[in-house]
């Protein structure tokens, strides 16, 4: 479906296509699928009712840290537009609109998101907010490369937010990280969210929500592929499984086979034989230090201009500028 409201950033580069993931991922062991297709529009509202939880922290977390810094990342980086990837609804930036509104900066902010519907609602909610502020929401896949994202012709602010950086490895969080720094002048700058390493009972709570909220989400990729590949996954066939990984200072979700069962992949003409226990490994939620995260930057040629973590340390909000403008 295309939407007027939205333009699409083409990938830069070939990017596997979901038949491809789900042939290189599950079709051998260890099993395992990119986070990215959890996305649809049912997975947007799922993660949603997540943030909502009591358990999952690093909403209110970061939506506080933004709050409570707002100003002083907008002074520092008085950006004329913001490009955001991975936006989702936009929910925690509201501060950062109102500061830019209090200095007089006439903002164009970019929401750029792999699904349409958050960008749909995001374009619409804060259209209503925010009068002045103009709305230019990206669709596209952030993996795919971000040399065809729109040449803004000012002082840009990326915002990587949310902790979605954990969602990758190191290797592919310091190239993504780099792709950003390529974009940017001397005078833009990144604001990063990262979530940090805490005790492990607050993290295995935060994703294994009472209300099942998280289940629901993790579920969910398995309605994806049965619509994408044709495949035919029996959600009730499968449980969420996700646990804190102390030594990889990770988060890990798994589908977990509750059968010995087999799966057929009709868009791909394969089946999947899953044994009873199996599990698919559909995300990764690695967890910093206040070191880790630094270093990270660092290996993609920031330097930190900011850091606010809270009195706790449970969350942190980085600003970062290219290290050698
Ligand atoms: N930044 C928001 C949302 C985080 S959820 C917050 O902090 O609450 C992760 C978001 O990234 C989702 O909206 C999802 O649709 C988007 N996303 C995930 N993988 C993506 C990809 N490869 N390209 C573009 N967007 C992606
Ligand atoms: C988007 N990302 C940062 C979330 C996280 O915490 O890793 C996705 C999520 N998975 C389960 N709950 C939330």
């Amino acid at each position: 479906m295309s939407n007027a409201l939205l333009a699409v950033v083409p990938p830069s580069r070939p990017v596997p296509s979901l038949a491809d993931d789900v042939r290189a991922g599950l079709l051998s062991v260890p099993r395992e699928l990119p986070p990215k297709y959890f996305y649809d529009d049912r997975g947007s509202a799922l993660f949603e009712a997540i943030c909502e939880t009591p358990e999952y922290y690093p909403t209110r977390a970061e939506k506080a840290l933004i709050a409570a810094h707002a100003t002083e990342v907008i002074e520092a980086s008085q950006p004329q537009f913001i490009i955001e990837l991975g936006s989702g609804v936009a929910s925690k930036i509201g501060p950062l609109f109102a500061a830019c509104a209090a200095l007089d900066l006439p903002t164009v902010y970019c929401p750029f998101d792999v699904c349409e519907a958050v960008l749909i609602k995001t374009a619409a909610l804060l259209s209503g907010q925010f009068s002045s502020l103009e709305v230019r929401p990206l669709q596209g896949d952030f993996t795919a490369g971000l040399e065809h994202l729109p040449r803004l012709p000012g002082r840009t602010l990326y915002m990587f937010l949310g902790g979605t950086i954990g969602n990758f490895t190191d290797p592919a969080a310091i190239a993504l990280l780099s792709e950003i720094r390529a974009m940017m002048g001397p005078e833009d700058r990144l604001l990063l969210g990262a979530d940090r390493v805490k005790d492990a009972a607050k993290l295995n709570a935060a994703y294994n929500d009472a209300a099942g909220y998280t289940a629901a989400f993790n579920l969910n990729v398995l309605s994806v592929l049965n619509q994408a590949v044709d495949a035919d996954f029996e959600l009730d066939k499968f449980s969420h499984r996700a646990f804190y990984n102390q030594r990889e200072a990770q988060i890990e979700m798994h589908l977990e086979s509750l059968v010995e069962q087999s799966v057929t992949l009709g868009g791909l003409g394969q089946s999947l034989q899953l044994a009873s226990g199996e599990t698919i490994r559909t995300e990764i939620s690695r967890k910093f230090s206040s070191q880790s995260i630094a270093s990270l930057l660092s290996a993609a040629g920031f330097q930190i201009e900011q850091h606010h973590s809270g009195p706790e340390g449970e969350f942190s909000l980085l600003l970062a500028s290219p290290a050698d403008a």
